[in-house]
């Protein structure tokens, strides 16, 4: 069966335009308190699974994703602060929406360095993460956003343990839609993958959103280690709320 070809440019709806909004504003902020700081010398944005940077919303118009609007705001910040540094890592596995991207992104200045890469997340953060290092005051932020429930936690436990910030998307409408009725060792392998649980006890789990999400924050406490970690998690619905991501 020929494999069917990935779109480079899709299109967002409402709620995951205010995804691109909110974490452009977030990063805005976080670049700001963090240039302040004299212990930092500079930022690291990773976004593992970036997408082309490039969408149309409901009525046709571009509008940019997260990559895009992170590398103008973050280019500002370097500007400002010219004596720290900045850099970003675009990652895909689709190898046209890394290359749709490249086209949109402002080029590197002296201090402002964009690198993009077209591999498994996984892969990726398994080669990033074990070379964090604590002495170099780096903070970085690592933006995890897949299209599913997949999260592989054993990836992200440096990230958790190191001077930064880790944003999980996690489409919580995949297991709430479907895991009552997942019947393939792939899907069941996923839930139980995503949830560190077995499946037997995950199926209970049914359309109850407060539990998936009591299970992530239980996860999340226990990758921590003994570092002092702020936790927070906010609901993005679609129009008619009948789904959720967070
Ligand atoms: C929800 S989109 C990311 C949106 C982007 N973060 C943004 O805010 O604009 C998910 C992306 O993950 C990519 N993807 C899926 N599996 C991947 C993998 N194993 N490694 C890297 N990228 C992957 C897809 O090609 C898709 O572009």
């Amino acid at each position: 069966m020929p494999v069917k070809k990935s779109k480079v440019i899709t299109t967002a709806k409402p709620h995951t335009i205010k995804k691109f909004e909110l974490i452009e504003m977030y990063i805005k902020a976080w670049a700001q308190k963090l240039m302040l700081n004299n212990a930092c010398n500079g930022l690291i944005f990773i976004d593992c699974m970036c997408n082309s940077g490039v969408y149309k919303d409901i009525n046709g118009n571009i509008v940019y994703g997260t990559p895009i609007r992170v590398a103008n705001a973050l280019l500002d910040v370097a500007r400002t602060y010219s004596d720290k540094q900045v850099f970003l890592y675009f990652n895909d596995l689709n190898t046209a929406r890394v290359e749709e991207l490249k086209k949109h992104l402002p080029p590197d200045e002296r201090n402002f360095k964009i690198i993009t890469l077209n591999e498994d997340a996984t892969e990726l953060l398994d080669t990033i993460g074990p070379q964090l290092k604590e002495s170099s005051h780096y903070h970085y932020f690592l933006l995890y956003d897949p299209y599913n429930a997949n999260i592989e936690w054993r990836v992200l436990v440096p990230f958790f343990r190191y001077w930064g910030e880790v944003m999980i998307n996690h489409a919580l409408m995949d297991p709430i839609r479907a895991i009552t009725s997942a019947k393939s060792a792939t899907a069941i392998e996923k839930y139980e993958h995503t949830y560190l649980e077995e499946f037997e006890k995950l199926l209970p789990y049914g359309s109850n959103q407060s539990a998936y999400e009591k299970r992530v924050a239980e996860i999340i406490d226990h990758m921590k280690g003994n570092r002092e970690y702020y936790v927070a998690s906010f609901p993005f619905y679609n129009r008619n709320r009948s789904f959720k991501q967070y």
